[in-house]
């Protein structure tokens, strides 16, 4: 039995990777994990929970472990948190796994989208616009080293999953390609 990989979706916060995974997922009809989720329901906690009783590098931690976890199985649609490529094991794991999708938002998008989330532990304690570009500066390395870039700005989840998935049943093999169907 050949196994399905896995669509893998990765990029900053609020360029949509949750709600484009969950769309992916239903038109593929495979099944959805999100690894915050996973993170979450380990810890049996939440995210700013975790980052204020363990800091980022036990949240950190957490993520390498859900990686690990998400990226043994197969024939999946995986949202990851946007901080996920720090660890370079961690994008071992998921190129490994399957095909990696880099979706992108500029800073006021992300602005617009997640600016004023509390559950973003990282964009509080400072004007979240400075805190949007610093990390995106940052990590603007990371999110260009994957060949297959998405940008999101200006388009509706379903818009960006049209995207997503013409070029991903275009590359994917044939015996690994899956039916897409439309949920009315
Ligand atoms: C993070 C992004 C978040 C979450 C955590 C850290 C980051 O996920 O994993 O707050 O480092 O960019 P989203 O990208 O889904 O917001």
């Amino acid at each position: 039995m050949t196994s399905q990989r896995n669509l893998v979706l990765v990029g900053f916060m609020g360029t949509g990777k949750s709600a484009v995974g969950r769309i992916l997922a239903q038109r593929l009809g495979r099944e959805f994990v999100d690894v915050d989720t996973v993170i979450e329901t380990d810890a049996a906690r939440s995210i700013p929970c975790i980052f204020k009783e363990e800091g980022e590098d036990g949240f950190r931690k957490r993520e390498r472990d859900a990686v690990r976890l998400v990226t043994a199985r197969s024939g999946l649609v995986v949202a990851t948190g946007g901080g996920v490529l720090l660890d370079p094991g961690n994008l071992r794991d998921l190129e490994t796994s399957g095909e990696i999708v880099c979706l992108t938002a500029t800073p006021t998008t992300v602005l617009a989208r997640v600016g004023n989330d509390p559950n973003r532990p990282l964009l509080q304690g400072g004007d979240p616009l400075s805190i949007i570009r610093g990390l995106l500066a940052k990590r603007a390395p990371l999110y260009a080293s994957i060949a297959w870039q998405v940008p999101t700005d200006g388009l509706t989840a379903d818009e960006v999953a049209d995207q997503v998935l013409a070029h991903f049943t275009t590359h994917t093999t044939a015996h690994e390609q899956p039916t897409p169907r439309r949920i009315p």
